[in-house]
């Protein structure tokens, strides 16, 4: 399999999306924390603050135990740094323990010197008739940092980005949503039950994400890999809210090699262009190919062959 840790060019015309694969989801995460510790350093010399959009979910907390450790091993200070959360759910509290906002303390702000009022989670306490000024205001608030310059979202596995459920507009803002049922579902596991998981959540809008300068969305594990594959892939479609980064000019996939099992360059490398033919290789087209077409190896004909991008001599 190919391994880059580098930033790279799109490899061929099904990845509409950079993806940058580690072996696993440790060395992802030190991979965006180092890319972010630098940016950090380079605003701070600047005298400019550094405006970063954060996530919540398993996913970022490795990078957050990573910035958490170069705080304290590395000297890395976080006084210029100002950061907005994607989402939260609503209502909550802000100390239950299924908040993102005492996530977002466990996991970071308190272990690093970044100042309180300078960290933004949405609010879930809020009544419903004052949400929607909120939600203005939380956009008002990005505008007024100068705009995110790093958004770093994971990916549901539906497809979400935050919580832009499927058929989120690509014009959406921050705003009050309702959660599809297998995200509450999915999302059951932090919950005593199912009908503790929130209906409704705040989150950042496909727009808001989609106006930072950079988007590194990370993915980990083999059950991210079907989505990440529809993501980078397939068409950009509110469907599958990841899809919309295609549209973004500055966008990369940080992910491990599980979640990058799916993708073409692995699954079927013969379709992407020039390839190594060896042995092993044969072996995965000719058996895919029987698997595919539900047909005994020794059934499978030119003509299958030959429809399934197979006919190299
Ligand atoms: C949650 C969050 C998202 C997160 C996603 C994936 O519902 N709202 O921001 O990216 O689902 O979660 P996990 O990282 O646990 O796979």
């Amino acid at each position: 399999m190919t391994i880059n840790h580098q930033e790279i060019e799109l490899i061929d015309s099904f990845e509409q999306i950079a993806v940058e694969i580690h072996p696993t989801a440790k060395e992802g995460s030190k991979a965006v924390a180092a890319e972010i510790a630098a940016l950090i350093r380079q605003k701070q010399t600047a005298g400019e603050p550094c405006v970063l959009g954060l996530a919540t979910g398993s996913t970022p907390k490795y990078l957050y135990a990573e910035l958490v450790r170069l705080h304290k091993e590395e000297g890395l200070s976080f006084k210029n740094v100002v950061t907005f959360n994607l989402d939260e759910y609503y209502p909550i509290e802000p100390d239950a323990l299924q908040s993102y906002n005492r996530f977002m303390k466990e996991q970071l702000f308190n272990h690093i010197d970044i100042p309180e009022s300078q960290y933004h989670i949405p609010d879930g306490t809020l009544p419903k008739e004052k949400m929607k000024a909120y939600c203005e205001e939380y956009e008002r608030k990005i505008e007024a940092a100068g705009g995110l310059d790093v958004q770093i979202p994971g990916i549901g596995n539906n497809g979400h980005i935050g919580f832009n459920e499927p058929g989120s507009s690509i014009n959406s803002h921050t705003r009050l949503i309702t959660l599809d049922n297998s995200t509450r579902l999915a999302n059951a596991y932090d919950f005593p039950n199912m009908s503790q998981v929130p209906r409704l959540a705040i989150t950042m809008g496909i727009s808001t994400i989609l106006k930072a300068k950079k988007v590194i969305l990370l993915a980990w594990g083999s059950h991210k890999a079907k989505i990440v594959r529809r993501s980078v892939e397939g068409h950009s479609s509110d469907q599958v809210p990841a899809s919309l980064l295609q549209q973004h000019p500055n966008t990369k996939f940080v992910i491990d090699e599980q979640a990058a099992h799916d993708l073409t360059r692995n699954k079927e490398p013969w379709l992407t262009g020039d390839c190594e033919w060896t042995p092993a290789l044969i072996r995965k087209a000719v058996t895919g190919l029987a698997l595919k077409l539900n047909k005994a190896i020794l059934m499978l004909t030119d003509k299958d062959y030959n429809e399934n991008g197979l006919n190299d001599w």
